[in-house]
């Protein structure tokens, strides 16, 4: 949450890091500030307001000379949406200036203290503590950097921050703890950043600051050091994709791409990982597990939001093909559990961004107690994927949208060919193994077929965009579906829906349904199909709504419910990748209807890196 990115280097700053703020504002989009310094002028530039960038823009000096400069999106934490709010913040004199992404949980203590010592504070959030502290130490004579190292050393929670000196304005320092941050550069330039999308304005070379490090930058180069002033190393890297992959291209938004990239995504997720021969999933990072893993007797598998419905699925057929119990925990509460665990344990995290502060949580717990812990995480290098031991990247491509669709639909996948490599290592045939491969490979075509049902789809949450209430139902591999459905349309439309398992209606929530509270329920014909048409039945003999999502062929729906959407016919466990499809669809469809900024939803962000 909050997207932070910096420049320096021999080109105009400020245009670079504005640019990299519109690839990061899914972070993040209550306000937005810049600060730029002009070494000719030795002068400061410091522009900040609430709102977006596309409006900032209106009214900034983009023109401003120089070649250092840093930015903010913010999604708020302390203190309300307002320009004092905002980042940068400086210190007393306006000297040194931040900008920060994390909390800074001991703020209060930290602030009491500078407040008695004559400190002036202009906003209500944690982060103006950061220059106030550099400046009263460098008051008690410390030196600039060093000043910064005691002040790491006095703040606690989680942070990535960039810091700039007016009086040393030659140098930006960067530094993480507990929050992400990149530095990118191609030996002329530097570029600091919350993710890679901005690093690739300048160069694909990375360096993968660790918790800890704080990088001292001026054009002449770089220097890495600890907390504790110790030289350190960052892991390099290349990030994988141009900063041209985040464009809209011929979409009014980046959700309607992202789901009409569900099968591309997936067929990238697949690609080299079938080996049908063997009926066995090819998965190289997991291949000098293999003697550990088919040691494990039981899976946990911990994800937040949308991941967790994926790992709802998985649990599903882990234990139906691969037999080994399983369990879904949501990071937010794993931890605050005592969960059973040894080394016999596959802890598997589950997350698009890779940056989740909860699934983080628990990675980190899972690994005290000795689990085996493997990531399936879509954002290359990012914290998780560098925090678990090993694990398959889901190769969905950058996924900017705040909701998570083509990342949810590539997780699912990882989880099937996960499920394989464990599963052929203990009692699955080499012709099960098969089948589910030959089926996968097939997936990618069936899911464009559902695509080129868009325009019905849009018909469909236009007639229904009148309702306040959804239920989503679904029974075994329905239900996971029917939450994903339910949390779409919530979080994109500001529509109140519940999800249930079909057969739970009776037990209560039935008493709510009427002609005005219609349902979306999941009915494949699958192994549960009949008791799912009861379960309709019952839901119509109250007079309620229904749209059908089933198989093709299936005409029987017709005649009971109201709507009907088809999908193509597939194995029972790869069903959810189809079934999906077009509750994504429906749920951008509906939320454009109302005129919801379906990319940036209210009061959301997309990288949730706070508790
Ligand atoms: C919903 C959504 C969120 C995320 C959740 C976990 O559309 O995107 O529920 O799924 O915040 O995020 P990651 O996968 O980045 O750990």
């Amino acid at each position: 949450m909050c997207g932070i990115v910096g420049y320096i280097g021999p080109k105009r700053a400020l245009p670079i890091v504005i640019d990299g703020l519109k690839r990061l504002e899914y972070r993040g989009y209550d306000s937005i500030g810049v600060l730029a310094y002009d070494q000719e002028k030795k002068e400061i530039y410091l522009e900040k307001q609430p709102g977006r960038v596309q409006e900032f823009i209106k009214t900034a000096q983009l023109d401003k000379k120089g070649g250092l400069a840093i930015g903010h999106t913010r999604w708020a934490t302390h203190g309300l949406v307002t320009r004092e709010n905002s980042h940068p913040h400086g210190d007393c004199q306006k000297k040194i200036f931040v900008v920060h992404n994390g909390i800074i949980e001991n703020f209060q203590e930290l602030k009491d203290a500078l407040l008695k010592k004559g400190h002036v504070f202009v906003s209500q959030t944690d982060t103006e503590v950061v220059p106030h502290l550099i400046e009263e130490r460098q008051k008690q004579g410390l030196p600039y950097r060093e000043a910064i190292m005691q002040t790491l050393k006095d703040v606690r929670g989680s942070f990535a921050l960039l810091i700039f000196n007016k009086e040393e304005p030659d140098l930006l320092v960067g530094t993480r703890f507990s929050s992400p941050l990149i530095l990118g550069t191609n030996d002329q330039e530097f570029i600091f950043a919350s993710d890679p999308t901005p690093i690739g304005l300048v160069t694909k070379n990375v360096l993968y600051l660790n918790d800890g490090d704080v990088a001292f930058v001026s054009e002449k180069g770089y220097e890495l050091k600890s907390f504790l002033s110790e030289k350190v190393e960052a892991k390099r890297g290349v990030i994988d994709f141009t900063a041209g992959e985040a464009d809209k291209g011929n979409f009014p938004d980046f959700m309607l791409k992202e789901i009409f990239e569900e099968p591309l995504a997936l067929e990238n997720t697949l690609r080299g990982r079938l080996l049908i021969n063997e009926g066995k999933a090819k998965l190289g990072g997991l291949e000098p597990l293999e003697p550990r893993l088919r040691e494990v007797n039981r899976v946990i598998l911990v994800a937040c939001g949308t991941a967790s419905y994926a790992a709802l699925a998985a649990e599903y057929f882990f234990e139906e093909y691969a037999e080994i119990p399983t369990e879904v925990d949501l990071g937010s509460e794993f931890r605050y559990r005592k969960p059973i665990i040894d080394n016999q344990t596959l802890f598997v995290a589950i997350s698009q961004s890779g940056e989740t502060a909860d699934t983080l949580a628990a990675i980190k717990e899972a690994k005290t107690k000795g689990a085996l812990t493997l990531g399936i995480v879509n954002v290359v290098g990012s914290t998780i994927a560098r925090q678990v031991g090993a694990g398959i990247y889901s190769h969905a491509g950058p996924e900017l949208a705040v909701a998570s669709t083509k990342a949810f639909t590539t997780q699912i996948a990882d989880l099937v060919l996960l499920m394989l490599f464990l599963a052929r290592e203990r009692k699955m045939s080499l012709v099960a193994g098969q089948e589910i491969m030959n089926e996968l490979r097939k997936l990618p075509e069936k899911m464009r077929s559902v695509l080129l049902q868009a325009d019905k789809i849009k018909a469909l949450a236009e007639k229904y965009s009148v309702y306040k209430n959804f239920f989503y139902l679904g029974r075994k591999y329905g239900f996971p579906m029917a939450l994903e459905g339910s949390l779409k349309l919530k979080e994109c439309a500001y529509i109140h829906s519940e999800a249930y398992p079909s057969g739970e209606m009776k037990h209560g929530p039935i008493a709510i349904v009427d002609e005005d509270f219609p349902s979306i329920v999941l009915a494949p014909q699958d192994s549960v199909y009949e008791k799912v048409v009861s379960n309709i039945q019952e839901i119509k003999a109250r007079k309620g709504k229904v749209i059908a999502v089933t198989t093709a062929g299936n005409q029987d729906l017709e005649k009971l419910v109201d709507d009907v959407i088809y999908i193509p016919q597939t194995l029972e466990l790869l069903t959810p990748l189809l079934a999906i499809v077009p509750l994504h669809l429906f749920a951008y469809y509906l939320a454009k209807k109302l005129g919801r900024d379906v990319d940036r939803p209210r009061n959301l962000a997309k990288s949730v890196t706070v508790e």
